[in-house]
Order: structure tokens, then sequence, then C-alpha cells
């Protein structure tokens, strides 16, 4: 756990809670939030000082988001969030009559709704029976034919923490020639991504959870390839050719790369936070960080199992990242107690649902804490069942 022990102090959070959240909103780290101070600070007294550098900080961020994906900076836009990647690579994909899109139900629908929008024409949507598991690629491919133009799927799935392999996917969808959209809000940071090798078209995600950053930031990626040759559907003076006299007829041109879909002016303090975000991660090297949620996560599996309690995230750890999924009977209430003991994991109450998602800032304490706040809270509900597990 040497990573922890160099991380943790970064997050005055661990000292009070075990917060076991970062697939939600990851908690800022001593230099994040130092830098939105500074930002607000300076812009106080000297605005000035940031209007001379809206544009470094903004390649600083681009540059760091491509080391994190494994892509070029020109392969990479700085957007809002992750809904707006998914929307802006799914506007530029033409649907030609009787096109068919390849899903599945627990990945995130940021990639999926968009195509339903009116003015698209219709488009059939397909989608597993099932949520992901072992069995999914196989299923999958029986979706996909001839008229697939799109794969769609969260790389780590919120519902169930499964990971899906980028690299048989993207193999897949382009032996059908369609494009492979990834959802990478909750595995970015986490685990390793490398889009050109994999060979994945498109990428959507957001600074504010896996990669420590704040609300309100997020990207695109987009395959060197497809940046250039797929128009974008917005317009706007940061990514326009403004040399090229965009204002006369027929004249409309972009700058070179992704820059192209970014259309006005960024969160610029988010912008400088985010960017302290992506220097831990790179520092603490994403490889590492995998094996420690990948030993946390596990340690959690082991712990739930024992107890008798459902896990719906895979055990092997090519299968998973950094979230855990589980039911537990009035997930809503355990979550409320947990909360009260210096707990925080998720609880959805349509289906009874738990998520507890450990960061590098968390040790394996934090994943004890929480299965004795669950022996507790059954303790408390129902003493002879606690006893026997
Ligand atoms: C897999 C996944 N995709 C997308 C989102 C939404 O992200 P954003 O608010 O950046 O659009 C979430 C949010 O929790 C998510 O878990």
């Amino acid at each position: 756990m040497v990573l922890t022990e160099r991380f943790r102090p970064l997050f005055p959070i661990t000292e009070e809670r075990s917060y076991l959240f970062a697939g939600g909103l990851a908690p800022a780290a001593i230099p994040v939030k130092a830098a939105i101070d500074g930002w607000s600070d300076r812009w106080m007294f000297d605005p000035m000082y940031h209007r001379a550098r809206y544009f470094d900080e903004w390649e600083n961020l681009r540059s760091r988001l491509a080391a994190v994906l494994g892509a070029d900076p020109g392969e990479i836009a700085i957007v809002d969030n992750t809904s707006r990647g998914s929307n802006l690579a799914v506007q530029m994909i033409r649907a030609p009559a009787g096109a068919n899109i390849v899903t599945d139900p627990t990945s995130h629908p940021s990639a999926v709704w968009p195509w339903l929008l009116p003015d698209r024409g219709p488009v059939e949507v397909r989608s597993v029976p099932d949520g992901p598991s072992s069995t999914w690629m196989k299923r999958i491919e029986s979706l996909v034919d001839g008229d697939t133009i799109a794969v769609l799927v969260s790389h780590v799935d919120a519902r169930t923490g499964f990971r899906h392999d980028l690299r048989e996917l993207a193999d897949l969808t382009r032996s059908c020639g369609g494009y492979l959209i990834v959802d990478a809000a909750q595995s970015a940071g986490a685990v390793p991504i490398d889009a050109g090798a994999a060979g994945v078209d498109f990428i959507s995600g957001t600074l504010m959870k896996w990669l420590l950053g704040p609300p309100g930031l997020g990207y695109l990626y987009a395959r060197r390839e497809h940046v250039e040759s797929l128009a974008p559907p917005h317009v706007g003076y940061v990514g326009a050719n403004r040399d090229g006299r965009p204002d006369e007829p027929g004249n409309l041109s972009y700058r070179p790369g992704a820059v192209r879909h970014e259309i006005g002016l960024a969160d610029l303090p988010g912008i400088a936070a985010a960017r302290r975000g992506l220097d831990i991660i790179l520092e603490a090297g994403i490889p590492d960080i995998e094996r420690h949620v990948l030993e946390l996560t596990g340690r959690m599996i082991d712990g739930l199992t024992e107890r008798g309690i459902h896990v719906l995230t895979p055990a092997r750890r090519t299968e998973r990242g950094g979230v855990v999924a589980f039911h537990f009977d009035g997930a809503v209430s355990l979550c409320r107690q947990l909360r009260r003991m210096g707990v925080d994991v998720w609880g959805y109450p349509e289906d009874d649902r738990v998520r507890a998602d450990p960061h590098l800032y968390n040790n394996p304490g934090d994943v004890d804490r929480l299965l004795e706040g669950i022996d507790a809270y059954r303790r408390a509900r129902d003493p002879a069942r606690a006893s026997t597990g």
C-alpha cells in the first residue's frame, strides 16, 4: 500500500471518513483546491494575469488527458462533461436507413440517447438482454451485423462494475464497419487505457471522478482519422480557423486537431484545478493505481461474499476496475447508516443496489470499516441473522 502512504495525505477527507465514492464525485485534494483558490484570488485582484494564460492552461490539460488515454493531444477535445462528448461523437456519424446500434442495458445512456433525437431519423437500438458478463462478447457478436453503425459501452460499467475489453470490442466493431464509442467516466484514471493501440473510435469522459478534478469538465477523444474526416456539429471562435475568413460563404474551416470541437471559453478555474488532479494521477501512475484499486475491490468482494451478500461485480481481475456493486435489501437505509459511521458509499433505491468505489487515497482499513458497518447494520436490524452471516 505504498501508493496510499504517498497520496493519502493529500486528501484531508481521509482523516475523518472512509470515502468510497470516487465514481460519483472524487474528493478535492489539497493541490486541486489550492488551484481553484489561487485562481479566484488572482481573478479578484488581477484578471489580466489569467487573460494572458487562457490557452496555456487549456493545452496543459489536453496533453495530460492525452497521456491518460493513450492518445495524441490533437485527438482530445475539452468539453463540459461525458454526455457532451458522447453527443458530439454521435452527431458526427451518419445513420443510413436500416442502421442499428448495439449496447447493453447497464452501460450509461450517454451515447445511446443522442441517437434518439427526432431529427436523427430512426435507428434500431439493439441491446443484449442482460448486463455484461463473461459471455457478453458472444452475445454482442450475435447482435452485430453489416447494418451496425456503432457499438456503445461504458468501459467500466457503473451499475455492475464490469470492465469491457476494448480491444476485442474495437476488433468486432471494425469488422462490421461501425464505430466503437466508449464512455470512460468510470475507468479513465483507475485503469489503463490505450485508445490508439486498442483501436477505439471515440471516448468520452469526465474529470470529476477517477481523474480527481472538479465537475463541469469532460473530454472527447476522437481517433485521428475521424478528427479530420467527420464534420463537427458545432462551431465557435476557439475551434474555427480564424485566419481562413470563416465569415465568407463556403470558407468555414477548422483548426487542426480535435480542438475544432471547442467553441467558446471553457471553465478556466476548473481547468487549473483539473490539471492538478491529473498530475496526481500521472505521478502515481495508472498501472499502480489499477493494482491498488484491484486489491481493494478484491478485498471488498471477498468480504461481501463471505457475508452472503450478492456481489454484481465479477471477481476476475481483468473484468473489473474500481467499482464494486452489490445487492442489499434496504440499500438506501444502509448507506444512511454507514454515512453516520463515517463511511460514504451510494445506494440506489430502484433496485436495492449499493456502489463502493475505492481510489488511490483509500486503504484496506476503509474497506474493513465498510464491512464492519454492514455487520453493525445487520446486527441492529436482525441480531439472529447477523450472527450467522
Ligand atoms: C458511466 C457514466 N457515464 C456518464 C456519467 C455522467 O457523466 P457526465 O455528468 O459527465 O455527463 C456517469 C455519471 O455518474 C457515469 O457513471
